[in-house]
């Protein structure tokens, strides 16, 4: 993908939106893509302050609203009437709220639920990485492993794993690259959990394969650590000769302990296996690949393509979800690949998106069911506080997506309200 030219795409869209007018009420069409400007967005009860006119209902909720003037976009209002018929259509239901009071009660509740969810799910990811870190320890000091810890976090996210409806994200803080390896075991281990439990594996089988995932790279501290596990577009043939020999020095140091089942070891020894047997060590094809290995080895891919300490390395969730299905699915098992797809939604949450009325937004939360073609999203307006910015779903919105965005791609000041930070965290929730 060429980057350069995607910044310029976005950079001509924003100076398309400088050209704009303040034009009566009365000279508005179908197609043109306004602003309200004469009242505070929190003010009025209109979803959006800025939107494509897409029937002359609209017109008229507005002028009953008292609005007599509005800013028009003309670049953008020419291109879009090439596209919309003046027609009678009808208003979206969800085009206007009963009032701005029911407006200020859901940014209220969005807040309360969303930004505090946030708190919780970094707190439950810190807990799960920090866990990964003292089974290492007692792995390497050959101490007695805390695996009835792991028990209790498992009895406490099972039950999410199995009523979750929604898969949302937060942007972790990470200071360096072992934060970095630690946030991708715990998030491996949470994504592997939720793919067993939609593939309809037992309790005892998620619990195994989550442990399996949260020590997938274990082996990765003898063969030159995050040096060599975590650049991955920069190895020399030496560290790729070493990197490629983590799945079995862990598989072999977990082995030693006399702690862990056969089953989570062969996790742990195939995750780079490829179903077309073009993976590692083993040359391993098909199902004769663990099942947890099969489940790690795409959980595995995922989190590496779209999380990393630099933000110029990571890719859009929705991206490498189409990579994975349309370039590399040869490797995959082809029935956990689609499971993972539908679940984290086809838009996954954490990906940023430019809409087709130019905006950028990012996924907040997508469906673990069949409604993820209609995620929610929450959308940049400079003129709008973040703690007062109102997500919506994608279909009231009343616009489509017409790409997704690579982080890199979104300028910091966006990404910083839209997310805080670009590292993805995944946690289930109802
Ligand atoms: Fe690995
Ligand atoms: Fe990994």
């Amino acid at each position: 993908m060429n980057r350069k030219y995607r910044k310029k795409n976005v950079a001509e869209v924003d100076a398309a939106l400088i050209e704009q007018i303040a034009v009566s009420i009365e000279e508005l069409h179908v197609g043109d893509h306004i602003k309200i400007s004469t009242h505070h967005w929190l003010n009025h009860p209109f979803l959006k302050s800025e939107f494509i006119i897409n029937s002359r209902d609209q017109i008229n909720a507005l002028k009953d609203y008292g609005i007599t003037d509005v800013i028009r976009f003309s670049s953008r209002s020419a291109l879009n009437k090439k596209s919309h018929n003046e027609t009678e259509g009808t208003t979206r239901p969800s085009f206007r709220l009963s009032s701005s009071d029911e407006k200020k009660a859901r940014i209220k509740a969005f807040v309360d639920n969303y930004w505090n969810g946030h708190k919780e799910i970094t707190k439950k990811l810190h807990e799960l990485a920090s866990l990964s870190r003292q089974i290492k320890d007692a792995v390497f000091k050959k101490n007695s492993i805390p695996l009835h810890t792991f028990d209790h976090f498992y009895q406490d996210t099972a039950p999410l794993l199995k009523t979750s409806s929604r898969l949302i994200v937060s942007g972790i803080n990470i200071h360096n690259e072992s934060d970095a390896t630690r946030l991708h075991c715990a998030n491996v281990s949470i994504l592997t959990g939720l793919l067993g439990h939609n593939l309809g594996w037992e309790d005892q089988e998620v619990s195994d394969a989550m442990l399996a995932a949260l020590l997938h790279d274990v082996g990765g501290e003898l063969v030159g650590g995050a040096k060599v596990m975590r650049r991955r577009r920069a190895r020399t043939h030496a560290m790729e000769q070493a990197y490629r020999m983590h799945p079995k020095k862990g598989a072999e140091v977990l082995a030693q302990t006399g702690a862990f089942s056969a089953n989570v070891i062969a996790g742990v020894l195939q995750h780079h296996e490829r179903m077309d047997g073009s993976g590692w060590p083993g040359k391993l094809m098909g199902d004769s690949i663990h099942k947890y290995a099969r489940a790690i080895g795409i959980t595995n891919d995922y989190d590496l393509m779209v999380n990393s300490f630099d933000v110029q390395l990571c890719e859009s969730p929705h991206t490498v979800l189409a990579t994975m299905f349309y370039r590399f699915r040869e490797y995959y098992d082809a029935q956990f690949l689609a499971t993972f797809i539908r679940t984290l939604g086809v838009y996954p949450a954490g990906s940023f998106v430019q809409t087709a009325d130019a905006r950028v937004g990012m996924v907040i939360a997508s469906a673990t069911d069949n409604t993820s073609t209609n995620p929610q999203l929450l959308f940049y307006d400079a003129e709008i506080a973040r703690d007062q910015a109102l997500p919506c779903s994608l279909s009231e919105s009343g616009t489509t997506i017409s790409r997704a965005l690579a982080p890199s791609e979104v300028p910091e000041a966006v990404r910083i309200y839209l997310l805080p930070s670009h590292v993805l965290g995944y946690y289930p929730t109802t």
